[in-house]
Parts: structure tokens; C-alpha cells; sequence
């Protein structure tokens, strides 16, 4: 039989280890998928590319265009990332009967919808194993390994670039910046390191996680989205006297009243698997009604580790080129017209524990007035370390540990807080997650 062929759409991180893990074991990969799989076609920017990785002799143009109106390609393998024109592409692409695979988060999130729409109507297949997690195949598992299960909540460390800063900044004292060069000289940062910085790749990835657990439409627009860049070294140190570390957490967690979707830095106690994932690796934590909880490790970037999950798409769709799309897994995991309107909350309506960080005077009473206010509020408080005054000042830190409580009561207590004289500044709020 012919190789299937494929057309790659950028030659970059995620590009190039793409043409070199096909390269390496295309004999392995052909065993598995009945058929040879053969790039035929490369877009990129970066000619000297190919000759670096050694694939200069398959045909190269400088206009993607050209790959996806090819008559001969079946496969279109989008890796350049960003909204446009990956878009443009995809959809053209698709508009000429081809599959697509994507590593594309940021499109995945914000213009899935219309993207699975298209090929719905084309017949065609969009895989995107690589947009989430990288190398680890928490697609697969969710869309398939865990069908039978009515998923409660999801947990995890989705960015890698964000754990490999705070792992840094934790274990060697090294400064924000310089470690975030670090990350993108290995090319595991986002091309705008904001986007890794404030949340917003995480954000993207939750989206998409929370959609095929519970089988929403993806809404990323609602996902509450809070960065690493305000946690301090100080944040740091306390949050691992009290037994936890400060993790960038995506959670998707189903209630009564909706769904929790929201990324923010997150105290985990140190005893969970998942608060002891370092570096730019990543984890997601699924909790099913029947199997109980799951973990899934693995690298969160880097080019032959999201290369994996590329090619793994490559060969489900050669598995899959003759079944009658009907009879294809869904993309979002449920059928497209079951997906459910049950609303994601807003975060005023979200329940977790808090740290709470506050500056105070070195004063009597000072403490009793920030638990009258908590006590007020009905927030009640779990642990509490007052820090030596620093040299010459009259400043205290105060930490406090409070049980789960409403972000709006919460919200309400910390102005209440930040109001009394003998506060300066504002409190620092990071919230806690125990994933039992
Ligand atoms: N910038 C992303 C990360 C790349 O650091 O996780 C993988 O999606």
C-alpha cells in the first residue's frame, strides 16, 4: 500500500522533532499504523531547517498554502501555533478533505467549535492530542480510557514553562526572568511568554480538558485565568512551612450549580504525587465516579516529547481513514449533540481554602481584628504563623490558612482587611486545593 502522505505546516520546536521522530522509527510506526506514513511537504519559514535535521530532500515552499491545496496531501500536520492564519489554514485544509492535526491550543480553545463543525461536514478528522500536556496522552485518556466514568473534577500542572520558573525559583533561588529566558531557549515558552507568565496556555488547555470531561462546549472565554508572576520568594518558603507548594493549577471541577473552570497558583499539600511535579514536567489528576482518582506525568514540552503526541494522532487517523465517521470517537468525547449547557460558574461562586498573606503592624490587638473580620465572615481559620518583625521594622508577616469558603465572602473579608489601619498593602491571596 502507498505511505499515507503528510503535509507539516512549520518546521519549528514541535516541527522539527516531528520530522525526526518519523525519521527514527518509521519502521516501528509503520508496524503499528499498516501503513508508512511519509512527510511529503514542508511550509517553513526557515529553510536551513530541513538541513539541519536532515530532511532536505522533501519538498519545502515558503507558503503554506501551497501544502494544504495540495492535491496529494492527506494529512495536514498544523504546527506554526497562533490564531491566524493557523486558522486560515486548518479550515482550508479541511475545505480540501484533508485531516488535521494540530498541536494548537490557542486555536483548539477559542475557535474549536467552528473548526469541528467544518470537518463534521467534511467527513474529515482534527486530532489534537499535542495541544494538552504535551507528551502525555490525557486526550486519549479522557475522549476514550475513561468513558465509562462520570468525570467529577480534573487537576492539573498543564504548562510547563510556569513549573519549570516556579521549580526554579523555589529549589535555586534564581530570579523570574532569568529563568523564563532559560525555558525559552529550550523552546518550551509560548512565542509571547506572557501567555505561559499569566495563565492563558494553561487557560487554553483547561478549556479544552474541561469540554471532554463533561462534555461542554469549549469555553475558554469563561475559564478564570490568574498567572505566577505576583507569587513571591517569601510566598514560597511559608507555603512549605505550612506543608504545601505552590503549583500553577488548572482545575475543572463539576457542582451542583456548574462548573469550576479556573487556573491560578495553588498551595497543594506535599504529600499529593501531583505537588511533587518539577520542572517543565507536567501532570493531570482525573477523578472518576468509578475508577477514583488518576494520575498522568510526563513532559509538558520539548520537541520529541510533544512530537509523540503528534505522531500518535498521525497514526489513530491512518487507523481510522476508512471507518465511517459516524463511528469515530467525537472529538470533544461526546457526541456533538449531546454536549450539555450546564453554565460555567463565575469565580465569585467558586469554593476552596485560602493563604492569606498580610503585612502588620507590630502591634497588641492586630490579630484580633483580622479574625473578627474572618469570624464576621463566617471564614474559619486552619493555621496561622506570625514571622518575626525583619530587622528595623515594625512590619510583621501574618499567615493564615483558612477552610474552604465562598471567593465572594472571601473577597468581601480581604477588603474589610486591607481597610484596617494596621494592614499596609494589599493581602496576597493564593488559594488551596487539598485533591483528596
Ligand atoms: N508553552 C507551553 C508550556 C508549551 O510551557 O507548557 C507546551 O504547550
Amino acid at each position: 500500500m502507498n505511505p499515507v502522505k503528510v503535509g507539516l505546516l512549520g518546521l519549528g520546536t514541535v516541527g522539527g522533532g516531528t520530522a525526526t521522530v518519523l525519521k527514527r522509527n518509521a519502521q516501528e510506526i509503520t508496524r503499528r499504523a499498516g501503513r508508512g506514513i511519509k512527510i511529503d511537504f514542508i511550509a517553513t519559514l526557515e529553510p536551513e531547517r530541513a538541513a539541519e535535521l536532515g530532511v532536505e530532500d522533501i519538498r519545502l515552499t515558503n507558503d503554506a498554502y501551497e501544502v494544504v491545496n495540495d492535491p496529494d496531501i492527506d494529512i495536514v500536520v498544523e504546527l506554526i501555533g497562533g490564531y491566524s492564519p493557523a486558522k486560515e489554514l486548518v479550515l482550508q485544509a479541511l475545505e480540501n478533505g484533508k485531516h488535521v492535526i494540530t498541536a494548537n491550543k490557542a486555536l483548539i480553545a477559542t475557535q474549536g467549535a467552528e473548526i469541528f463543525a467544518k470537518a463534521q461536514q467534511k467527513g474529515v478528522m482534527v486530532a489534537f492530542e499535542a495541544a494538552v500536556a504535551g507528551g502525555i496522552p490525557i486526550i486519549k485518556a479522557l475522549r476514550e480510557g475513561l468513558a465509562a466514568n462520570k468525570i467529577e473534577w480534573v487537576a492539573g500542572i498543564i504548562n510547563g514553562t510556569g513549573n519549570f520558573i516556579l521549580t526554579e525559583m523555589r529549589d535555586k533561588g534564581r530570579d523570574f526572568a532569568d529563568v523564563l529566558k532559560e525555558a525559552q531557549a529550550l523552546g518550551y515558552a509560548e512565542a509571547d511568554p506572557t501567555f505561559d507568565v499569566e495563565g492563558i496556555d494553561a487557560a487554553h488547555k483547561l478549556s479544552i480538558l474541561s469540554s471532554i470531561a463533561f462534555g461542554i462546549p469549549l469555553q475558554f472565554d469563561k475559564t478564570y485565568t490568574e498567572g505566577i508572576s505576583s507569587i513571591t520568594p517569601e510566598d514560597v518558603i511559608y507555603a512549605s512551612e505550612l506543608g504545601y507548594n505552590i503549583k500553577h493549577l488548572g482545575v475543572a471541577r463539576r457542582t451542583d450549580e456548574g462548573i469550576e473552570q479556573r487556573v491560578h497558583p495553588t498551595l497543594i499539600p506535599k504529600r499529593r504525587l501531583i505537588a511533587n511535579v518539577d520542572g517543565v514536567m507536567n501532570a493531570v489528576l482525573v477523578m472518576g465516579d468509578a475508577v477514583g482518582p488518576t494520575l498522568y506525568y510526563g513532559a509538558g514540552a520539548g520537541d520529541e516529547a510533544t512530537a509523540s503526541a503528534v505522531i500518535a494522532d498521525i497514526i489513530d487517523v491512518v487507523r481510522m481513514l476508512t471507518t465511517d465517521p459516524e463511528n469515530r470517537v467525537p472529538h470533544l468525547a461526546f457526541q456533538p449533540n449531546e454536549l450539555s449547557d450546564i453554565p460555567v460558574l463565575g469565580m465569585e461562586a467558586v469554593e476552596t481554602a485560602y493563604y492569606l498573606r498580610m503585612s502588620a503592624k507590630n502591634q497588641a490587638g492586630v490579630l484580633a481584628e483580622v479574625t473578627r473580620i474572618l469570624g464576621e465572615g463566617d471564614i474559619s481559620i486552619e493555621a496561622f504563623i506570625q514571622k518575626e518583625p525583619k530587622r528595623d521594622e515594625q512590619q510583621v508577616d501574618i499567615i493564615l490558612l483558612t477552610h474552604r469558603v465562598n471567593e465572594g465572602d472571601m473577597n468581601k473579608a480581604i477588603k474589610q482587611i486591607e481597610a484596617l489601619d494596621v494592614i499596609s498593602g494589599a493581602v496576597a491571596r493564593i488559594r488551596v486545593e487539598s485533591l483528596n
